[in-house]
């Protein structure tokens, strides 16, 4: 499952974290990222229409692999799953959390800022993780140091990265992949303007695909 997971994210390292407050939007916002070339879709449990627009976007943008985040609780594992999702994601990683999604099939990202944390994800088999919030958590220099003592620990930061320090996060060899909302600016997606999401996303790929791993 963790293997699955590691797979999917060395093919699509750069992964959209997308909070989608219109329906509507969702599948034309799915439909400009992967044509873009990102396929793979962090849509977020935190407005109303979440849950319609990750359905929305898995019943009709084939190209896109789509997972669920902002998952805090069991019943938000279940619903992932339920959804179509083919993960999940945290930004944490509470003992209960990680004891429902070690007893799912859905492969699952937790979210880690500490050492404690992560040794926590480590002992139930969670080696692919978050690093959330990666720049407020001391950004490069912190993920440089867990890799000593967790050499075994990839990472997909998110929180801080933008296009600008996208290649820098992906030349850490323990960082796998990273995210981020900097993809989805909200002022495109209210004017619609799905070119230049295309365009950013192309951009983005060009600019780090000498770091994919
Ligand atoms: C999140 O879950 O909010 C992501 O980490 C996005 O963070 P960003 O808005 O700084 O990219």
């Amino acid at each position: 499952r963790q293997d699955q997971l590691s797979e999917l994210l060395r093919q699509s390292p750069i992964i959209p974290v997308i909070t989608i407050e219109r329906v509507e939007d969702a599948v034309p916002l799915a439909e400009a990222l992967v044509a873009g070339g990102l396929r793979l879709l962090e849509i977020t449990l935190r407005t109303p229409v979440a849950r319609e627009a990750a359905a929305a976007i898995v019943a009709n943008v084939p190209e896109a692999i789509v997972g669920i985040g902002t998952v805090v609780s069991e019943r938000d594992l279940v619903l992932a799953s339920e959804l179509g999702a083919q993960f999940a994601l945290s930004p944490g990683a509470t003992p209960d959390l990680l004891d429902a999604a070690a007893a799912s099939n859905l492969p699952f990202m937790p979210g880690i800022a500490t050492a404690s944390e992560l040794m926590a994800a480590l002992a139930r088999g969670f080696d692919v993780v978050k690093f959330f919030p990666a720049v407020p958590a001391g950004g490069i220099a912190t993920i440089a140091a867990l890799a000593g003592p967790f050499p075994q620990a990839r990472f997909c930061p998110t929180g801080g990265i933008g296009e600008a320090n996208a290649s820098e996060w992906l030349a850490q060899p323990n960082v796998i992949a990273v995210g981020g909302s900097w993809l989805t600016p909200a002022t495109d997606v209210r004017k619609g303007d799905w070119p230049a999401i295309t365009d950013r996303a192309r951009r983005t790929l060009a600019h780090t695909s000498a770091f994919h791993k």
